[in-house]
């Protein structure tokens, strides 16, 4: 969405992980640039101030009650981070407060007992985390100024070329059911679902628990996250296994392999035809598909989703364009998962992933 509106056009996004949506907010929302630097320097001014006086910090300490805190995060980690939220949430302007909001979340994950490179959340094993001392203060004014430059960066671009008004709405609903996007209105559609379901692939929602914990979103939503993710709970449904000859393939593969698994499979592509579905409808006449998508593996079996995709694809009058292989050279996403879903085994997996590009006839 941040790259649409630097050129200029309209663009609806859809996610169901409100903090997926605070991020594009965030990036998204032009702010006045001197009212952005006021506050910044007023903020980490008054930080440092703080941190710097042990009765100030002292009086500032709240420690938020969310399950598990102490095991996630160390308690001067807590202490911290409890001080760095009670100042920015006085931050009265919302477009300002939710882009501190951001910073504070990429801080959190940072400074968390979360280990690094995995598909699930692992706490650092217990001989490192003695000797681990995050500083979250640092942390924080670091990633603070860093955002704030990429943001002058991009408030002088859209300014420079008037772009500043142009149109970003962002929908806190699930593509698998009719949104609020109009029928036949979109030329474009780029997307990178997930690559599976959350139980066995990236869980988004365990991903971001700790973050949207911190900034007070209420448990039922943080923990409903992966459950209504694609494959998250959805009933089986074969029809998918009609419309797509390769899924119908590797899903008897994998069943005579491990039927639960096979079953997880035939859920995540049911919901993804779902999807599908919703995209056809908002689709313009000879409108194009960007799926961003990894080739996952399943009991040793690769799944071939581009061409699963391409096949499912085609059931509603899109064809092929092209299929493009992107390697992944150093992405925060781990490569590597464990094939049984056990700490510490793992087999190799997304090295690469496939940007498939279909058309509306
Ligand atoms: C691979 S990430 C991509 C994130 C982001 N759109 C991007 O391109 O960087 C997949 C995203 O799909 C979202 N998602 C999963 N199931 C969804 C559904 N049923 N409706 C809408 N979004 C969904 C997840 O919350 C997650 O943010």
């Amino acid at each position: 969405m941040v790259e649409a509106k630097r050129r200029g056009l309209e663009s609806w996004g859809v996610d169901i992980n409100p903090l997926a949506r605070l991020i594009t907010k965030a990036k998204t929302t032009p702010i006045d640039l001197n009212r952005l630097e006021a506050t910044h320097d007023n903020l980490m001014e008054r930080l440092r101030n703080i941190f710097f006086d042990p009765k100030e910090f002292a009086k500032r300490v709240s420690i938020p009650k969310f399950f598990n805190i102490e095991y996630w995060f160390k308690p001067k980690v807590i202490e911290s981070l409890s001080v760095i939220k009670k100042e920015i949430m006085q931050i009265e302007d919302q477009d300002i407060l939710d882009f501190y909001k951001v910073v504070f979340s990429e801080t959190v994950r940072d400074c968390s007992n979360v280990r690094g490179g995995e598909f699930k959340l692992f706490r650092i094993p217990p001989e490192k985390l003695k000797n681990y001392n995050p500083n979250a203060l640092a942390t924080f004014l670091q990633k603070a100024e860093r955002n704030l430059k990429g943001f002058r960066d991009y408030f002088k671009e859209l300014s420079d070329k008037k772009y500043l008004d142009v149109h970003v709405r962002i929908l806190d609903e699930d593509t698998r059911f009719k949104t609020s996007i109009p029928d036949e209105s979109v030329d474009l559609i780029v997307t990178s679902p997930p690559y599976g379901d959350s139980k066995t692939t990236v869980a988004y929602g365990q991903y971001s628990r700790l973050s949207l914990q911190w900034l007070d979103f209420e448990d039922r939503i943080c923990r409903s996250i992966d459950r209504v993710s694609l494959g998250g709970n959805s009933p089986e449904d074969e029809t998918v296994l009609q419309v797509s000859k390769s899924l119908k393939r590797i899903w008897e593969e994998i069943k005579r392999r491990d039927n639960k698994r096979a079953s997880d499979v035939l859920s995540f592509y049911s919901d993804m035809f779902l999807c599908m579905e919703e995209l056809d409808r908002v689709m313009k006449e000879r409108g194009r598909i960007c799926f961003v998508i990894g080739n996952r593996t399943v009991k040793s079996v690769t799944i071939p989703t581009d061409e699963i995709l391409v096949e499912m694809f085609e059931r509603f009058g899109f064809g092929h364009r092209e299929t493009i292989i992107r390697d992944i050279p150093n992405k925060t996403m781990p490569l590597k998962n464990s094939p049984t879903n056990e700490p510490g085994k793992v087999e190799k997996t997304m090295w690469n992933e496939h940007i498939v590009i279909v058309e509306r006839r």
